[in-house]
C-alpha cells in the first residue's frame, strides 16, 4: 500500500495547476455570474487535451488513466466547479460509454470529436418523473427499418446547452421495466431534438443543465450501443465511473474553500491577533481537514480500483458520498471561518458553498449511494 502518488501524477497534477491557475481561477467569478464558461477557455481546455484524458490516444484522447482524471477534475474544481463538472460529465458520461460498451466503428466515429473538445458530451437518462428511479424512463424508441425513432423528454442533463453528442436512454416496453432500456449515441442537432431551456440554479451557475423534448427523433440502428435491453447497465456501469468525478469535482471544491479559509485565517486580526490564534477556527480548520483527507483516500482508491480493473461499485458510490458530504461542510465552515465577508459574494467561499450542494445531489443522491453501498454490504 503506497500512499504517494506517483512522479508522473504529480508532474501532471502541477502542470494542471499551472493551467488552472493562468486561465481558469481568474474567470471563476465571471462565470458564476455570467453564468457561462467563455467559448475561448472551452477551448483551450481542449487544446490541452483535458476533454480525451483517459481515452487511448489512437482514438484522439491523451491515454491517462482513472486517477489522472480524478486529479485533473480535483484541480479544476478547486478554482471553479461549473469547469469541474463541464470536464467530468463530458469524460465520464460520454466518452467513457461509447469507449466501454461501443463497437470499433462507433468510437473511429465519435470518440475523437469528443476527445479533442470538437464536440461536447452529455447523458440523458433523468426525466420529470424519473430521477432516482431510473429504471422508470418512458421516453419510447420502436425500431423502423434501419432506423431507431425516439420521443420523449429529457431533464437535468448537465452539457446539454451545447447540443453535442448525447447518450440517450429509452424504453422499447415500459412494463420491462429497467430490462426494457436502451441506449442510444445522438447527435443533438439531429431533427426533434429540442433544446427547451436550460437552468438557472443555486451553485455550479456556469455549466449547462439542460430539458429537452425528443420528438419521434430518427437515428440509425448503428447508433444503438451495446445491445438492445442492456441500457440500464450500461447506465449504472457509467454512473459507477461518473461517481468519481462527481466525488473529484467535491473534493476540489472543499480543497479550495479549505485553503482559502487558513489563508484568511492567517491575516484577518481580531482581538489582536489572526484569528488562526483562536482554538475555535483551529478546531473548525482540523474539522474541516479531516473530512477532505478522507474524501480524498477513498475517491483515490475508487480510482486505482477503476485502473486495476477491479470492480469498484462500492468504492464509486462511498467516495461520491463522502467527497459530496465533506464538501458542503467544509463549504459551510468556511464561511463562517470569513465570518460575514463569507457570507457575501466578492468572497469566493460564497460561491463555492452553492457549488458544492449539487454534488451531494446528481449523479445519485446520497441516499442512493446509500442504497446501493447497503445492498452491496447486505449481499
Ligand atoms: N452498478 C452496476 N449495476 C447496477 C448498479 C450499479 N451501481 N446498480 C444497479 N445495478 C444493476 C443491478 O445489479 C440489477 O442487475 P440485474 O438485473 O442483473 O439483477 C439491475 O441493475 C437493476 O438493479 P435494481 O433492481 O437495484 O434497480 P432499481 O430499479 O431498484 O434501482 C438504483 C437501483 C440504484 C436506485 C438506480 O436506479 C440508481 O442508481 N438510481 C440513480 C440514478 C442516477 O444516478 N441518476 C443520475 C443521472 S445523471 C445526472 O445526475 C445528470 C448529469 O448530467 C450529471
Amino acid at each position: 500500500m503506497d500512499f504517494e502518488l506517483s512522479q508522473d501524477h504529480k508532474v501532471l497534477r502541477d502542470s494542471i495547476r499551472d493551467f488552472v491557475a493562468e486561465e481558469i481561477r481568474p474567470l471563476a467569478m465571471q462565470i458564476d455570474e455570467e453564468h457561462a464558461i467563455p467559448g475561448d477557455l472551452v477551448e483551450k481546455i481542449a487544446a490541452m487535451g483535458f476533454f480525451g484524458s483517459y481515452l487511448p490516444e489512437e482514438y484522439g484522447g491523451a491515454g491517462l488513466d482513472a486517477l489522472s482524471y480524478a486529479l485533473l477534475v480535483e484541480e479544476v474544481s478547486k478554482a471553479c466547479g461549473s469547469t469541474g463538472v463541464l470536464i467530468s460529465a463530458h469524460t465520464s458520461l460520454a466518452c467513457d460509454p461509447i469507449y466501454r460498451f461501443g463497437t470499433e466503428e462507433q468510437k473511429q466515429r465519435w470518440l475523437p470529436d469528443l476527445a479533442q473538445g470538437r464536440v461536447i458530451g452529455c447523458f440523458l437518462l433523468t426525466e420529470p418523473n424519473a430521477g432516482s428511479d431510473a429504471g422508470a424512463i418512458a421516453t419510447t424508441y420502436t425500431r423502423e427499418g434501419d432506423d431507431f425513432v425516439l420521443s420523449g423528454n429529457k431533464i437535468f442533463v448537465t452539457n446539454g446547452g451545447y447540443l453535442g453528442t448525447g447518450i440517450v436512454f429509452a424504453s422499447s416496453d415500459r412494463s420491462l421495466k429497467h430490462k426494457g432500456i436502451s441506449a442510444f449515441i445522438v447527435d443533438l442537432k439531429t431533427a426533434g431534438v429540442e433544446l427547451l431551456k436550460n437552468e438557472k440554479k443555486l451553485g455550479i451557475r456556469g455549466s449547462y443543465t439542460s430539458a429537452f423534448a425528443l420528438d419521434q427523433v430518427r437515428i440509425p440502428v448503428a447508433n444503438l450501443l451495446g445491445k438492445e435491453g442492456q441500457g440500464f447497465k450500461i447506465a449504472m456501469e457509467t454512473l459507477n465511473g461518473g461517481r468519481i468525478g462527481i466525488a473529484s469535482q467535491a473534493l476540489g471544491i472543499a480543497e479550495g474553500a479549505f485553503d482559502l479559509s487558513v489563508k484568511y485565517a492567517k491575516e484577518r486580526k481580531q482581538f489582536g491577533a489572526p484569528i488562526a490564534d483562536l482554538q475555535a477556527i483551529q478546531f473548525k480548520i482540523a474539522d474541516m481537514y479531516a473530512r477532505i483527507e478522507a474524501a480524498k483516500l477513498i475517491t483515490y482508491k475508487a480510482a486505482c480500483m477503476k485502473d486495476k480493473g477491479q470492480s469498484y461499485t462500492l468504492e464509486s458510490a462511498l467516495c461520491k458520498m463522502m467527497a459530496s458530504e465533506a464538501a458542503t461542510f467544509v463549504t459551510k465552515e468556511a464561511i463562517q471561518v470569513h465570518g460575514g465577508y463569507g457570507y457575501i459574494n466578492e468572497y469566493e467561499v460564497e460561491r463555492m458553498f452553492r457549488d458544492a450542494k449539487i454534488t451531494e445531489i446528481y449523479e445519485g443522491t446520497n441516499e442512493v449511494q446509500r442504497v446501493v453501498i447497503s445492498k452491496l454490504l447486505f449481499a
